[in-house]
């Protein structure tokens, strides 16, 4: 099976991508291409849209490409910087009789020779240089001669660059330029709608959750995450709270929800204490995952909205009346039914602090009943709010 590859930032997908994927099916026939958007690891995404939204505009972008296409997210989802030949690994074991066709550009390849275990990478693939310069280019058939040595199928493919690049398309997103000409028109459809590259903190990324949210959760979890954000919103309004920091952080609160375990225990390893984070039950993990990935992967460096999206579930002491407004939004939006939620909405919309020591005792014995295990943070938020609601009265 001959897999064409394509690797990159793809912040956004743009048509001189397009231009190189066609022009490589020109060359060749390929029975799949696999397409790797980087992903985000060590302290901060290089990229500037979340690596879901960024492989979304990808499917958009070449779904009739006319080839058996998959947008990989072994590189997104992976928790190490990663390096080429570890990823060529991951392919070659999961098509093993295939011949990878490795797309890169000319300036790669005058430095390959610089690659981690570079070598062993030019054994394992066969690469398709292209080369935007007319004429002769004597540093980069000097490359090429130093890669044959190890991969001697290696072409060297002459293409009238597309003029665009991801920087542009970006800098004209974001000072509302028409960027149709530059992207799938899919593609520029959405980061117009969405404000992808917004450079307005809060257009960008309550914008950006929005789109994220139907893509990182099934229907349910998606409409309770919109009904939480309707009911923080009115709760901020009330009590002083900014409404786009509890719009942004109610939209963010569940993202991480219905990822896999090992990914979301990572992701909460990232975002605070380890010791802390391993000594709490699993079901509270989420939220702390979900602040690792709206800083991570979003750059929010806001430590109220990343608290309020920790505490979401566990409470604690001390709690701003944004995470209080989270934590009871949370409880008490519009399709969640139990016996106490009428009274105590109506407590969430006359204090704060009583409504909070009651979601908290309601939660707790809810827990109990169930048998679940009981985060040692939320007994301490209980005593908290009491002391607080009572004058220093203990609940015992
Ligand atoms: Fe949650
Ligand atoms: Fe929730």
């Amino acid at each position: 099976m001959d897999i064409l590859f394509f690797g990159g930032s793809f912040d956004p997908v743009h048509n001189g991508h397009e231009n190189i994927l066609r022009t490589a099916l020109g060359y060749k026939k390929f029975d799949k291409i696999i397409i790797m958007p980087i992903g985000s690891p060590g302290h901060k995404s290089s990229c500037k849209a979340p690596f879901a939204v960024r492989k979304y505009l990808v499917q958009q972008a070449f779904f009739d490409i006319g080839v058996d296409m998959e947008v990989s997210d072994f590189e997104g989802n992976s928790f190490e910087k990663s390096y080429s030949y570890i990823t060529v690994d991951y392919l070659k074991n999961l098509y093993p009789d295939s011949k990878i066709h490795f797309i890169i550009g000319a300036d790669s390849a005058i430095n390959m020779h610089k690659w981690v275990k570079w070598e062993y990478l030019a054994q394992n693939v066969t690469y398709l240089v292209f080369d935007r310069e007319e004429g002769e280019n004597p540093q980069l058939e000097a490359a090429v001669e130093r890669l044959k040595k190890y991969s001697p199928d290696t072409v060297v493919i002459k293409n009238t660059v597309f003029p665009v690049s991801s920087t542009q398309v970006r800098s004209m997103a974001a000072a509302g330029e028409d960027i149709s000409a530059l992207c799938d028109v899919k593609v520029s459809a959405i980061i117009e709608q969405y404000k992808l590259y917004s450079l307005d903190f809060y257009e960008k990324n309550i914008n950006t959750a929005m789109l994220l949210i139907p893509l990182m959760l099934r229907e349910k979890r998606a409409q309770h995450t919109f009904n939480v954000a309707k009911l923080a919103v009115e709760l901020a309004d009330m009590y002083g709270v900014d409404r786009q920091k509890a719009q942004l952080s109610a939209l963010l609160h569940d993202i991480m929800k219905q990822q896999p375990d090992d990914i979301m225990l990572h992701r909460a390893r990232q975002s605070d204490i380890i010791e802390k984070i391993d000594r709490k039950p699993m079901p509270v993990l989420h939220g702390f995952a979900a602040a690792d990935f709206a800083r991570r992967e979003m750059g929010i460096e806001d430590q109220e909205i990343l608290m309020a999206i920790k505490s979401h579930t566990c409470g604690r002491r001390y709690m701003s009346d944004l995470e209080k407004v989270i934590y009871l939004a949370d409880m008490l939006s519009e399709e969640r039914n139990f016996p106490e939620k009428e009274p105590l909405l109506q407590l969430a919309r006359e204090n704060l602090d009583t409504a909070m020591e009651q979601a908290l005792k309601d939660s707790i014995n809810w827990l109990k009943e169930k048998g679940g295990e009981i985060d040692s943070d939320s007994y301490e938020a209980l005593d908290y709010f009491t002391a607080l609601n009572h004058g220093g009265k203990n609940n015992g």
